[in-house]
C-alpha cells in the first residue's frame, strides 16, 4: 500500500518527498523500503506513538474526547529511545545512500548526538518547542549546534520547564446571570495575569477553551453561551469545581499616547478591564467603549469607571454602533490623530473600528487589536495559533495593526 500512495505521488510532482513513518508497525523498515521504491527521496521517522490513553492527573478524568476510546498519539521525551531505535533500523534497512530526518523527543545536543549516530542525516525538534519562548529561537539554536559539537549542555538555559500545563482545580464561588446568554463566573483563589493574556478552562467530560481573564482577585470570566462548552458552563453552579490552566499569552503592547480609547466587543470586555487598569497605571487618559449585543450585558461598571469614562452601546439589530459613538464623541471632542486605539472582539468588529479610526485621522501604528485565533495547546507546540509565522499564544493575544496589514499584503 505505501508503495503504491508513493508511486503515484511521486507522477504527479517533482517535490522532494520524506514521508514520515509511524513506529506502530510491525516491521518500519519494510515500510520505509516500499516507500523509497515507490518513489519517496527520503524518510522522516518517527510518527506519534501509541494511540494511548491519559487520564488527567488532577481530575482524575480522561483528556482527550474522541471516538478512538479517548487516546492519542504520544510525542515528547517519552518516545525519544523509541525513535532512535526505529531510526536505526531504517538505517540498517536503506543502507548510507538515503537521507533521514531523524525526530521523535529530541532535547539536547546529546540526543542529536544519538540520533545522528542511528543514521539520521537530520534532525528535527518539535514538542521541545512548548518550553522555548519564540523570542529565544535565534539564540537557541546556534547554542544547540555548539552543544552538538562541543558535547555540552548550554542550549537546556532557554527551556522554561514552568510551561503551566498542569490544570489547578478552582471553586466557583458565584455566578451573575447577564441579558443575552452570558454569565459572569467567579472563582475561588487568585489568578495574576496581564492585560491581552487567557487560561483555558476545562470541565472533564466536556473538554477545555480558553478564555481572557476578567479580574484576577477573584478569578472572573465572562462566557457567553455559543457552543458545548460554553452551554455547559451555562449548567454549572457555586460549590461546582473547574479547572484552570495557564496564564498563556504575553503582555499588551505599549503606546506614547497620552489618550487612548478602548473598543471592546461581547466578551472582549473581559481583556479590556485589564488592559485599562494597566493604562491608567501608566498615567493615560482612558476611554472605554463597550459594544453589547443586549442591553444590560455590562459588567464591571464600577471597575472601569475608577479608570476613565465607560460607555456601553447595545447593537439594537445593527453589529458594532458603538463603533459609530466613539468616532462621534472623537470628532466633538479631540482628534483621533493624538489618540491610540485598543480594540478586542469578533474580528469584523476589530477591522471595522480600527478602519473607522484611521479614517477619523488616528495613525496606523497606534492601532493594537486582540487576536482571538483558534488555540489548541496555548504554548507554542501545535501550531494552531499561528498567524503569519508568529504563534498568539505566545506573542499576543495584541498585535499591531501594522503588522497585520503587512501581512495582508503578503497574502
Ligand atoms: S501553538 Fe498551540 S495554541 Fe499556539
Amino acid at each position: 500500500m505505501v508503495y503504491s500512495y508513493l508511486s503515484e505521488i511521486r507522477k504527479v510532482t517533482d517535490a522532494l518527498i520524506f514521508p514520515k513513518l509511524t513506529p506502530n508497525v510491525d516491521s518500519i523498515s519494510e515500510i520505509a523500503l516500499a516507500a523509497v521504491r515507490g518513489g519517496a527521496d527520503g524518510i522522516s521517522a518517527i510518527n506519534t506513538a501509541g494511540p494511548r490513553l491519559y487520564v488527567e492527573p488532577v481530575s482524575g478524568e480522561p483528556l482527550l474526547l474522541n471516538n478512538s476510546g479517548n487516546r492519542g498519539g504520544m510525542s515528547g521525551k517519552w518516545i525519544k529511545e523509541l525513535a532512535i531505535e526505529k531510526v536505526s533500523e531504517i538505517r540498517e534497512a536503506l543502507g548510507p545512500d538515503i537521507p533521514i530526518i531523524g525526530m521523535g523527543g529530541i532535547e539536547t545536543g546529546e540526543d542529536i548526538r544519538n540520533m545522528m549516530r542511528a543514521g539520521a542525516d537530520i534532525v528535527g525538534i518539535g514538542s521541545l518547542f512548548a518550553s522555548i519562548h519564540p523570542d529565544d529561537w535565534n539564540s537557541f539554536f546556534p547554542a544547540l549546534k555548539n552543544d552538538v559539537i562541543n558535547k555540552t549542555n548550554t542550549a537546556s538555559a532557554y527551556r522554561n520547564i514552568n510551561r503551566k500545563m498542569e490544570y489547578v482545580p478552582h471553586t466557583i464561588t458565584g455566578i451573575k446571570d447577564l441579558p443575552g446568554n452570558a454569565r459572569v463566573l467567579e472563582l475561588d483563589g487568585e489568578i495574576s495575569f496581564k492585560a491581552g493574556q487567557f487560561v483555558f478552562l476545562y470541565i472533564p467530560g466536556t473538554g477545555e477553551k480558553p478564555f481572557a481573564v476578567m479580574k484576577g482577585s477573584p478569578p472572573s470570566f465572562l462566557v457567553k453561551k455559543k457552543g458545548t462548552f460554553s452551554s455547559k458552563v451555562m449548567e454549572l453552579e457555586p460549590g461546582m469545581q473547574i479547572f484552570v490552566r495557564g496564564v498563556y499569552g504575553k503582555d499588551s503592547p505599549d503606546t506614547d499616547k497620552k489618550k487612548v480609547l478602548i473598543s471592546a466587543g461581547g466578551t472582549g470586555l473581559a481583556t479590556a478591564l485589564k488592559l485599562a487598569e494597566k493604562l491608567k497605571g501608566e498615567g493615560k487618559e482612558i476611554h472605554t467603549y463597550f459594544g453589547m449585543s443586549t442591553p444590560g450585558q455590562e459588567v464591571m461598571e464600577d471597575d472601569f469607571l475608577q479608570y476613565g469614562t465607560f460607555t456601553a452601546v447595545a447593537d439594537n439589530g445593527i453589529p458594532g454602533r458603538v463603533i459609530d459613538t466613539m468616532i462621534s464623541e472623537l470628532d466633538k471632542n479631540s482628534s483621533a490623530e493624538g489618540c491610540a486605539l485598543y480594540t478586542i472582539g469578533p474580528d469584523l468588529f476589530m477591522e471595522k473600528t480600527a478602519e473607522d479610526f484611521i479614517k477619523a485621522g488616528g495613525r496606523t501604528e497606534d492601532v493594537f487589536l486582540s487576536l482571538e485565533t483558534p488555540t489548541r495547546c496555548g504554548v507554542g507546540l501545535c501550531g494552531e495559533c499561528e498567524c503569519g509565522g508568529h504563534l498568539t499564544c505566545r506573542e499576543g493575544t495584541f498585535f499591531s495593526y501594522t503588522y497585520l496589514q503587512e501581512l495582508n499584503h503578503e497574502d
